[in-house]
Parts: C-alpha cells; sequence; structure tokens
C-alpha cells in the first residue's frame, strides 16, 4: 500500500525463518540482487541486532532490531521503528505526550522497544510494572535514566499516570495486565493497548467505562512502525492515515473468517 501510494514499484514478502536459523535467512535474502532490506519479527529482534551494524539509539537501547537494510557499502544496518511507530501513533490520535506521566505495563521486547521515544517524546516520567518486577528491574537499568522508574504492580495508583500501555500479551487472552481500581484512573487520560483485535479490548472497554476518555489499539502502531521502515528503504515517507482504515478493515474481515 505504501509503494502503491508514493509510486514505487517494490516485492514485499514473507519468509519463514526456522527457530534457529535466522541469521542464515536473512543473510541469504541481503545477498539477493536488488535486496533493499527486511522487516523483523518476534523472535528474531535480538539475533537482527546482533547480526547488523546499529547506529540507531532506539535499537541500541531496545536491543532489539526490527529493520534491516542493506548499505551502499556492503553493511547490514539495524534499526528498531516500534518505538517511533508508537509515538507517532500516539500523536496521530491527538495524545500529548509531553510533560506526562506515562505508565508502561510490561517489560518484554515490545516494552524495551518503546522507552527511549517515549522520553524523546518528552514525557515527564516513564514508569515500568510488569508481573515479574526483577524484568522490569533490569529494563529499567538498562536504559539508565532517572526519568525511567518500577513500580510493583499493586502500586501503580501512586504513579498518578496521565497515559497507560498495555504492552503484555494479557488482551489475547481476555485477561486485564494491571488493576483499573482504587484511584490507579484518576489522572488517566489516554489508555493504549498494543494489541489489536476487532473489537476494543477488555483493557480499553474496561479503562472507557472507569471514565478514561481515549483509548487506542495497536494498529496504528503496527502501520506507523512500517511506515517509518518504509522510510528508511526509500527516503519515502506515506501517508498513514487512510491505509491505518484500509488495514483495520482487512483485520476485522481476516477476524470473521477465522
Ligand atoms: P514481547 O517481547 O512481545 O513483549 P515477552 O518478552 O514474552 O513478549 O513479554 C511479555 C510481557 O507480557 C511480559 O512483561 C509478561 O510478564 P512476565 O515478565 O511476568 O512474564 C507480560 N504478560 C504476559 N501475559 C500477561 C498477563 N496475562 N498479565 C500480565 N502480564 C502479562
Amino acid at each position: 500500500m505504501f509503494a502503491e501510494q508514493v509510486g514505487e514499484t517494490i516485492s514485499y514478502e514473507k519468509i519463514l525463518a526456522p527457530v534457529d536459523g535466522f541469521v542464515g535467512a536473512a543473510k541469504a535474502f541481503l545477498a539477493q540482487e536488488g535486496a533493499v532490506g527486511c522487516n523483523v519479527t518476534m523472535p528474531f529482534k535480538l539475533d537482527a541486532f546482533n547480526l547488523a551494524k546499529v547506529d540507531d539509539q532506539a535499537a541500541k537501547d531496545a536491543q532489539a532490531v526490527n529493520t534491516l537494510m542493506n548499505s551502499i557499502n556492503g553493511e547490514v544496518l539495524g534499526y528498531n521503528t516500534d518505538g517511533v511507530g508508537l509515538v507517532n501513533d500516539l500523536l496521530n490520535s491527538g495524545v500529548e505526550i509531553e510533560g506526562k506521566r506515562v505508565l508502561l505495563i510490561g517489560a518484554g521486547g515490545a516494552a524495551r522497544g518503546v522507552i527511549s521515544p517515549l522520553l524523546k517524546a518528552g514525557a515527564a516520567s516513564l514508569t515500568i510494572a510488569n508481573r515479574t518486577k526483577a524484568k522490569a528491574d533490569e529494563v529499567a537499568t538498562a536504559a539508565s535514566n532517572p526519568k525511567v522508574q518500577v513500580v510493583a504492580l499493586e502500586d501503580i495508583a501512586s504513579v498518578a499516570p496521565h497515559i497507560i500501555i498495555n504492552s503484555t500479551a494479557a488482551s489475547l487472552s481476555n485477561e486485564l495486565p494491571c488493576s483499573l481500581e482504587d484511584g490507579v484512573l484518576q489522572h488517566c487520560e489516554v489508555v493504549y493497548d498494543m494489541v489489536y483485535k476487532n473489537s476494543p479490548t477488555r483493557f480499553m472497554r474496561d479503562a472507557a467505562e472507569l471514565g478514561v476518555k481515549t483509548q487506542i489499539d495497536g494498529l496504528g502502531m503496527l502501520v506507523e512502525q512500517a511506515a517509518e521502515a518504509f522510510y528508511i528503504w526509500t527516503q519515502k515517507r506515506p501517508d498513514t492515515s487512510d491505509i491505518v482504515k484500509r488495514v483495520r478493515v482487512i483485520v476485522e474481515q481476516g477476524e470473521k473468517r477465522n
């Protein structure tokens, strides 16, 4: 869709890499004539980080790469566009990040990728809470920024967050990643769920019922991270607004079929 929009002719295909064979699969693809680059999904983002030359700060901070590119001098460059994707989707949705207290639930790869872009966008603080607190401690230590703190899941109300971001997979099993009771939402303006489904997740629905004005799912982030990768490869920036709508229709039709 991006290529169509900006008048490029590209081939963008899926490659299934064996779980223990990412490096071979990536190198074989990148060695092909005309190969510009590729996206990398879980569980290979750390392997891609190790394979590539990484100057991109977001990828360094996340220790994860989701975009590879062949450079003109034959090096394979690595980037992480997930965090930029989240920030751009928030901004497109009219959410102000500057000066806001952000609560990030989860401490997996998805969480790591978004920390530095959120700080760069001006978040006043970024507090991580995770079911396994030790993992949140590890991620915060790696971030090494006084604005990044950790709180126990039971104590999230003390953060008085303006924005809550769910980076866990809890919504896939219809679970809440954290309690929304006991004052947690008192100052909350926006909840963001990185999961997307054909209808709002339980986290989004419950937050709405409890009075949070804005609930956003992760479909826009998916499109925005892809748009950023497309820009890295082509230096052309697609207009994503219409594409998010088109992708939502595809997701809805796909879910109906399943
Ligand atoms: P990803 O790289 O996509 O973030 P991950 O590394 O497996 O995936 O991380 C999943 C995150 O979701 C973890 O923070 C996990 O919590 P634990 O560290 O305690 O495992 C969190 N998570 C998954 N399912 C959850 C649930 N039902 N409730 C709360 N947190 C959940």
